[in-house]
C-alpha cells in the first residue's frame, strides 16, 4: 500500500467532447454507422486552438445538443468543473501533439470509437486511476448519453446490492444499448475474490460475451506481491474466460514524484508534493519513448517501469491485449492535481493523460482480431 498516495474516491469529473463525422453513405444500420454527426477537424484548424480537438474537450461540431445543458455531469463533461487542468496546459498538449505530428490524437472523433462499442457494455475495473478513465470515456461520449445520469450496473437486486455496497460501481446508459460502467477495486485480491465472480454470475451476460472488461491493478501493490497477484489473476482468467466479458489490460501510468530516486514513484510523506519530469526520457511520434544518445534507463521506464514490465509479460503470455497507454503519460509531469491536501503526482487533471487512454482504447479495439 506504500506505493500509492491514496486519494479519496471523488465522484466528479472533468470535461467532455465529441468528434468525427457520421459515415456519409448510410445504408446498413448495423455496421459502421454513427447515430450522431461529428465533423472531422483538420490539423491546421485545431492548430489555432479553436475548435478544440474532440479528445481535448472540444464540443461536437458543427452542432451539439447536450452541450446546451447544465448540471453536474453537463458541467463536468464540458470541462467547466471537476479536476480540471489549468488553461495553459491545453496549449502545451496541443503543441506537443502538433510538434510530433500525432494527427490521430488531434482528429479522433467519438464516431470513430462508437462502432467499436455500440451495443456493448464496457466495464472499467480498478482503482482511482480507472475512475479517471471512466470519466474520460463517458465525457468523450457525452453527446451519446441522453439522461446525463448515473445508473445501476444490473437490474438483478441481489447482485446490485453487492455492486453498490461491498464494491462501488456506477454506469451510464448510452445510445443503442451501449453502456460504460466503472467498478472500484484497488487490489488484485479484491478483483479475484469479489469482482470477477460477481461479474461472471451476472444474469444476462451473454456467453460468449460481446462485452468488454478493461482492468488495471498496480499502484496499490509493491514488489512483494505484485507478480504473484498478476499470476493469480491470469490463472483465474484462463479458467473462467468463457463466463466473463472480453478482457483487456490497462497499464499503470507513470508517476512523477520529485525527491524519489528518479523513478518518479511515491517517495513517502504527505502532500503537497512536487512533480518533475522523468529524467532523460521523452516521447516521439505517435507515442514511442526514447532516450537521448548515451542516456541510461535506470528504472526500465522504456518498458513502463517494473509494474508494467511484470504485467506485460504475464498478459502477453495469457493472450490478453494490452492498451498502448503508458508512454503518453510519461511526459505529463505538469498535469497532476491537487487532492485537497495539496499537489500529488499520481492522478492527472482533465483533459490530459486520462483522455489519452480513450485513444489507446480506440487503437486496441480497432486492431482486435
Ligand atoms: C512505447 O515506447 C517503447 C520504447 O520506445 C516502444 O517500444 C513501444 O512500442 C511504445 N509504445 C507505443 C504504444 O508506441
Amino acid at each position: 500500500m506504500a506505493s500509492l498516495l491514496t486519494v479519496a474516491l471523488v465522484w466528479k469529473l472533468t470535461w467532455g467532447t465529441q468528434q468525427s463525422h457520421s459515415s456519409s453513405s448510410g445504408s446498413s444500420s448495423d455496421v459502421g454507422e454513427c447515430p450522431l454527426t461529428y465533423r472531422r477537424l483538420s490539423v491546421s484548424e485545431v492548430r489555432g486552438g479553436s475548435p478544440k480537438p474532440y479528445l481535448l474537450g472540444g464540443p461536437q461540431q458543427p452542432e451539439c445538443t447536450n452541450c446546451k445543458r447544465s448540471g453536474q455531469w453537463a458541467d463536468i463533461c464540458q470541462f467547466k468543473s471537476g479536476d480540471l487542468c489549468a488553461d495553459w496546459l491545453f496549449w502545451s498538449v496541443l503543441e506537443e501533439w502538433l510538434g510530433r505530428g500525432y494527427e490521430l490524437a488531434l482528429q479522433l472523433t467519438p464516431c470513430d470509437l462508437w462502432p467499436l462499442l455500440r451495443g456493448r457494455t464496457l466495464f472499467l475495473l480498478g482503482d482511482s486511476q480507472m475512475l479517471d478513465f471512466y470519466k474520460a470515456l463517458q465525457c468523450f461520449l457525452f453527446e451519446f448519453w441522453p439522461s446525463l445520469e448515473q445508473r445501476d450496473l444490473t437490474a438483478d437486486a441481489a447482485a446490485q446490492q453487492q455492486f453498490s455496497t461491498v464494491l462501488r460501481s456506477t454506469c451510464v446508459d448510452l445510445l443503442q444499448g451501449t453502456r460504460v460502467c466503472y467498478i472500484r477495486a484497488d487490489k488484485g485480491t479484491d478483483l479475484l475474490t469479489r469482482v470477477l465472480p460477481l461479474l461472471a454470475s451476472l444474469p444476462g451476460l451473454a456467453v460468449p460475451s460481446r462485452d468488454l472488461l478493461v482492468v488495471n491493478f498496480g499502484l496499490h501493490h509493491d514488489r512483494s506481491d505484485y507478480r504473484q497477484q498478476l499470476a493469480a489473476f491470469a490463472a483465474y482468467h484462463a479458467s473462467n474466460a468463457a463466463a466473463l466479458p472480453r478482457l483487456l489490460w490497462q497499464p499503470t501510468p507513470a508517476q512523477h514524484f520529485a525527491g524519489s530516486d528518479g523513478s518518479g514513484e511515491y517517495p513517502g510523506g504527505q502532500p503537497p508534493f512536487q512533480c518533475e519530469p522523468l529524467p532523460g526520457i521523452h516521447v516521439e511520434g505517435e507515442g514511442r519513448l526514447a532516450l537521448p544518445d548515451g542516456g541510461r534507463d535506470r528504472f526500465g521506464l522504456l518498458r513502463g517501469g517494473w509494474r508494467n514490465a511484470a504485467a506485460d509479460s504475464v498478459m502477453r503470455r495469457a493472450g490478453i491485449p494490452i492498451l498502448p497507454s503508458y508512454n503518453e503519460s510519461v511526459w505529463m509531469h505538469a498535469f497532476h492535481r491537487d487532492n485537497g491536501a495539496g499537489l500529488e503526482c499520481t492522478h492527472f487533471c482533465h483533459p490530459s493523460t486520462p483522455q489519452t487512454w480513450v485513444l489507446a482504447l480506440f487503437k486496441t479495439l480497432r486492431d482486435l482480431p
